[in-house]
């Protein structure tokens, strides 16, 4: 039987565990992030004034993947739009069905406040996540362009 995956945000007492599932996210990007903005982030996660919020996976109690996502606002609703920026699930679990849970989650808080939409982005490449995300969303066709100050 496989192990039910359970989706709930992350608690302030949990960086510990939510902390080696970011850095590897952020490996997986060849990306490193100074100390002082993972600090920051982990406190915005937790500030009822911050529209950013993390949800983990947990699989038989252990947090196995993470999703990062936040509010926006639309020139085209009356509600926000929802982002989600990050998704990760450790590499012994993947197939478990934690990263689907994790945007079901995701699509769950957004409805909830009044979202009319979750949007997230993918490099072309990246298969496991396509295959995943062809199963529960629509491709919306526009490409990501950038100017990086
Ligand atoms: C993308 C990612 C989050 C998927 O997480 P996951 O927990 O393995 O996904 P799930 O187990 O929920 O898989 C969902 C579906 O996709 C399929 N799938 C996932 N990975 C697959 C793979 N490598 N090959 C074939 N199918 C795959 C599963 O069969 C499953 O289908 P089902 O629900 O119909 O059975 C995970 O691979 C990951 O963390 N990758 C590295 C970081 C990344 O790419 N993040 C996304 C950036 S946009």
């Amino acid at each position: 039987m496989t192990d039910q995956v359970l989706i709930r945000p992350i608690g302030e007492d949990e960086r510990v565990a939510w902390e080696p599932l970011w850095i590897a996210y952020l490996e997986f990007y060849k990306a490193k992030l100074p100390q002082e903005t993972r600090d920051v982030t982990w406190r915005r996660f937790h500030d009822p004034s911050e529209p950013i919020f993390a949800l983990g996976a947990y699989i038989n109690g252990r947090m196995v993947g993470i999703a990062h996502y936040m509010f926006h606002r639309s020139a085209w609703t009356l509600g926000d739009y929802c982002y989600l920026q990050d998704l990760y699930v450790d590499e012994t679990v993947r197939g478990s069905g934690a990263g689907r849970a994790l945007i079901e989650g995701v699509c769950d808080q957004a409805k909830a406040s009044g979202a009319s939409r979750v949007h997230w982005l993918t490099q072309p490449g990246n298969s496991p996540a396509r295959i995943l995300y062809d199963k529960i969303a629509e491709d919306s066709g526009f490409m990501q362009y950038r100017v990086i100050f």
